[in-house]
């Protein structure tokens, strides 16, 4: 006999469940017997119609006529109900289209969608009515940001892309770069060495690379000049984690050799790269300084872009620049001739070609043009510092 809504006259809890129970067992009953599209029509419409479908009488019979006190769980059960009865007329369209679908009851421990998805991949269709899958979209880190907007600063001025391996030999990190055995300014780079190299001869024992400078060395024996790189990469240096410093950090290289390149051609390159990175208000001063493999050479400062140059920043000390002014930015210098006597051989007569080259931090420069206090953040991972870049 065809299910038939009665009124309550009982609205406890076990009552309400009672009749609960019978609904859903009919409801899954005619679902069952839904084959066609006519079927579904008459199910759907004894069920979800306006007029006097079953979740219709429900309303009036059930939650409209209760008591002012059992509206609330009367309410709570019919919106279940409702839910359900949605389902099920939904479930039985799918089913009669697809027929491997099982039959789900409102107690079923099975999730209607995974069966859902099960017999859509059987059928080898698509259901559009399920939710998307959503793939979270990630962000450039402030780092790779920083290098990346940098590196396009000397690709736009012609330079390419270079790179060369994080875990480096001896070779490439101190000796070809006119390090010397043993010699004291290799104490500088506060070098982290890989173990159990020492049967090796010392040029190929395997350490990580202190800086970005052994790819200017890896790219000249590959290429003949004239020649324009920029190396973003990976340093490793055995300093104690603190606020500025990381063990782990990013530098920025750049090497140009050519016929009669002069220390004007590197102050005019790296005057209008801070420019293009920093806005063009910003001035270079240049210091000198000394590197093995550039000589002369030089630090290069630009005028702080927090305060302008001021020093302060109102009546404040402007603390980025320690109220000098000016904030020290990279090293470089001319490539020194004992560098290119080590790739003489691939065109690089150091009495015919010159060169300049500079390298700079790229996490200290994310930090002063970001304004973050703390170099551990970069690295930490923490997703709620990383989305404001997002
Ligand atoms: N390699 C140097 C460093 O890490 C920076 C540098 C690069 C200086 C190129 C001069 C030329 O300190």
């Amino acid at each position: 006999m065809a299910y038939t809504i009665s009124k309550l006259t009982d609205y406890s809890a076990a009552a309400l469940e009672r009749a609960s129970a019978e609904l859903f067992s009919a409801l899954g009953d005619e679902a069952s017997t839904v084959k066609n599209e006519g079927d579904w029509k008459i199910f759907r419409d004894r069920w979800m119609a306006r007029k006097n479908g079953v979740l219709t009488q429900i309303n009036d019979l059930w939650l409209k006529a209760a008591p002012k006190e059992a509206k609330r769980e009367v309410g709570l059960r019919v919106n279940l109900i409702k839910e359900q009865v949605e389902q099920q007329v939904a479930d039985a369209k799918v089913r009669y289209q697809i027929p491997e679908l099982p039959i789900s009851s409102a107690t079923s421990e099975i999730s209607e969608t995974n069966l859902r998805r099960d017999a859509i991949g059987k059928a080898g269709i698509i259901d559009i009515t399920l939710p998307g899958i959503r793939r979270p979209i990630g962000a450039e880190h402030p780092v790779v940001k920083t290098t990346n907007e940098m590196v396009r600063v000397f690709q736009r001025l012609g330079y390419s892309v270079a790179e060369g391996p994080v875990v480096e030999t001896d070779y490439y990190n101190f000796e070809s770069l006119n390090f010397p055995p043993n010699h004291p300014a290799r104490d500088t780079q506060d070098t982290l060495f890989i173990a159990g190299q020492q049967a090796k001869p010392q040029r190929e024992r395997l350490l990580l690379r202190t800086h970005t400078s052994p790819v200017q060395i890896r790219t000249m024996e590959k290429m003949r000049p004239p020649l324009r790189i920029v190396i973003p990469g990976t340093v490793h240096r055995n300093d104690p984690l603190d606020a500025s410093h990381s063990p782990m950090f990013h530098q920025i290289e750049g090497l140009a050799v050519d016929t009669n390149i002069t220390f004007g051609d590197l102050k005019g390159t790296l005057d209008h790269a801070m420019k293009e990175f920093f806005g063009s208000s910003v001035k270079t001063s240049f210091r000198p300084s000394f590197f093995p493999f550039t000589e002369p050479s030089a630090e290069m400062f630009v005028s702080c872009f927090i305060c302008g140059g001021s020093g302060r920043r109102g009546t404040d000390p402007c603390r980025p620049c320690k109220q000098t002014g000016w904030i020290e930015i990279l090293g470089c210098g001319m490539v020194d001739p004992n560098v290119f006597e080590f790739v003489k051989d691939n065109g690089y007569d150091p009495r015919k070609v010159s060169g300049f080259a500079f390298g700079m931090g790229a996490d200290r420069i994310a930090l002063l043009k970001y304004g973050v206090d703390d170099i551990q953040l970069f690295f930490q991972g923490d997703v709620r510092f990383l989305r404001q870049w997002a």
